[in-house]
C-alpha cells in the first residue's frame, strides 16, 4: 500500500492566514495540521509516501517534513500547478502507485480514528470513509439504502440528499489512476474524486465504512479552530 498526501490549493477560504503560507502547514494546536494526515497514514503502516504541494510553498514542505527517516518512511515529493481538483492526485501519481494499491488523505483532514485494521485488510476496488455532519452541503456526500449500502454519491448536492458526508480518506487499488485519467471537469471546474467513488460503485466495487471518532476538514476558521480545541483537550 502506497501513501499519497494532497497538500495543493491556495487555502482562500482562510486568508489572510494563508497569504503568505500554505493552509496544510497552519497550526492545529500544537503541530503543522499535515502532522495529523501524515499520522493517520503512520500508523495503518504506510511508510512510502508521496506529498503533493501547491508550487509556491514546495521549499516550506521540504524543510519541515524532509525525506521522511525521522518519521520512519520515505517521502517523494510532487507538484500540482493548479488546483484542479482531488481526482488530479491520482494522475499526477500515477508512476508512484505503479500497480500498487493506493490510500490518499487530504492535507487538511484530521481524524481521531485508526483505520489501520481496514486499510491492510484492503484487497481491492475502493474503499471510502463517511461521517454524519450538519452541513452535507459543503462536501460529497453518500446516501445509503436501509442496508446501509452506498447507492448514491454526488459532490456537493444542492438538493438534499442524506446527512453524511464522505472523508478526505480513500482508499483505491491501481485502477484509479485510469478511472481518474476518464474524469471530465464538473461545473466549478475540477476533476472531482466523486467521480473516482461512482467509479467503483457503479462496479459493485466500493465500500464505505462509517467514522466512529471526531473528522475535521479543517479548511474552515470555524473547523480549523474545533480541530485546534479537540486536539488540545486529547492531550
Ligand atoms: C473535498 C472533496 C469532497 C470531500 C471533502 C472532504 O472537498 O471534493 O468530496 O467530502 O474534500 O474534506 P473540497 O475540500 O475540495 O471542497
Amino acid at each position: 500500500m502506497k501513501g499519497i498526501i494532497l497538500s495543493g490549493g491556495h487555502g482562500t477560504r482562510l486568508l489572510p492566514l494563508t497569504k503568505v503560507t500554505s493552509k496544510q502547514l497552519l497550526p492545529v494546536y500544537n503541530k503543522p495540521m499535515i502532522f495529523y494526515p501524515l499520522e493517520t497514514l503512520l500508523k495503518a503502516g504506510i511508510k512510502d509516501i508521496l506529498i503533493i504541494v501547491a508550487p509556491e510553498h514546495s521549499d516550506d514542505y521540504l524543510k519541515l517534513l524532509g525525506s521522511g527517516k525521522q518519521f520512519g518512511a520515505k517521502f517523494t515529493y510532487e507538484i500540482q500547478d493548479k488546483p484542479e481538483g482531488l481526482a488530479q492526485a491520482f494522475m499526477i501519481g500515477e508512476n508512484f502507485i505503479g500497480k500498487n494499491n493506493v490510500c490518499m488523505v487530504l492535507g487538511d483532514n484530521i481524524f481521531e480514528d485508526d483505520f489501520s485494521k481496514t486499510i491492510k485488510n484492503f484487497k481491492s476496488g475502493g474503499q471510502v470513509f463517511a461521517k454524519k455532519v450538519k452541513d452535507p452541503e459543503r462536501f460529497g456526500v453518500v446516501k445509503f439504502n436501509n442496508k446501509m449500502e452506498a447507492v448514491r454519491i454526488e459532490e456537493k448536492p444542492k438538493k438534499y440528499l442524506s446527512d453524511y458526508a464522505i472523508t478526505g480518506l480513500y482508499v483505491y487499488d491501481h485502477r484509479v489512476c485510469e478511472a481518474a485519467k476518464q474524469a471530465r471537469p464538473s461545473a466549478r471546474g475540477e476533476l472531482e474524486i466523486t467521480e473516482l467513488h461512482n467509479w467503483y460503485l457503479k462496479r459493485g466495487e466500493l465500500k464505505v465504512d462509517i467514522v466512529k471518532g471526531a473528522w475535521f476538514d479543517a479548511g474552515t476558521f470555524e473547523s480549523l479552530f474545533s480541530a485546534s480545541e479537540m486536539i488540545r483537550k486529547k492531550i
